[in-house]
């Protein structure tokens, strides 16, 4: 694995597309490829600050700046004593507005989505609160199973104006991909988190036991004009997430 690092940071460096200056986010992009390319895989240890300095032959400050930026983002995580390892839970940063697909990508899982719905349809009276439509407006709504290496992880339901997202059928795997090709990607969400455990049918969704702790969440998300532009509930397993938030005093 130290090798297959090494050679993805030279390549990284040799490479005239990326243009990256600075070590520090040329070394952080090359564990990020490793772990995508699953060179590495999830519990796996980095080699030690003072191995990856050596072989990269880069200094101790820029390894460890290369290193909290990825602890930070949630790929890898630290243990007092112990070393540095590719995390294994799902840690995901509230702070950053991505997707699923993305959020899976990134740790070297494929995501995919099973539909049990995916249609479009009269607004209902809550759905209408939520996205600030008027009544008989139209919506599309999803309904998914979403998976990373066919492992269910997650139920979302997710409701978009058809006036946004005219068809449901341009949604393939991703919702924020259809979105970004309309030039509707949301640039902002607010997000409320509550800890539920999962009921029968979710529990057999998620190949969990019933009753097992569950992570829902609702999304509403919003386009620069501050017009709504998806309301999604997901239930996400507890057994494999962990959301992490930054906090700053004022
Ligand atoms: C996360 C969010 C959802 C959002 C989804 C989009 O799961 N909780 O609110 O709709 O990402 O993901 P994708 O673009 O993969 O469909």
């Amino acid at each position: 694995m130290e090798a297959a690092l090494a050679h993805e940071y030279r390549r990284i460096c040799h490479d005239p597309a990326t243009h990256q200056p600075l070590a520090y986010l040329r070394l952080r992009q090359a564990i990020r490829n490793i772990i995508g390319h699953r060179d590495i895989e999830p519990g796996q240890a980095l080699p030690s600050e003072r191995d990856l300095s050596q072989t990269l032959k880069l200094s101790r400050v820029t390894v460890r700046k290369a290193i909290a930026g990825l602890v930070e983002e949630g790929l890898l995580t630290q243990r007092h004593g112990a070393g540095t390892f590719i995390a294994e839970r799902i840690v995901k940063p509230m702070s950053r507005l991505t997707s699923f697909t993305e959020d899976l990508r990134e740790r070297g899982l494929s995501p995919r989505s099973e539909f049990f719905e995916r249609g479009i349809g009269e607004v209902t009276p809550e759905e209408s609160m939520a996205l600030n439509l008027s009544p008989g407006s139209l919506v599309v709504r999803l309904h998914r199973v979403r998976y990373g290496q066919d492992e269910p992880l997650a139920i979302e339901r997710s409701v978009v104006p058809a006036s946004v997202l005219p068809d449901p059928h341009l949604v393939r795997d991703s919702l924020y991909e259809a979105l970004e090709k309309l030039n509707a990607r949301p640039r902002r969400a607010l997000q409320r988190l509550r800890a539920v455990s999962l009921n029968a049918q979710q529990a057999r969704l998620l190949h969990v036991s019933v009753g097992s702790a569950g992570l829902n969440i609702e999304r509403r998300s919003f386009l620069d004009d501050g017009r709504v532009v998806e309301f999604t509930c997901s239930w996400y397993r507890g057994d494999i997430y962990d959301f992490v938030a930054e906090l700053q005093t004022d």
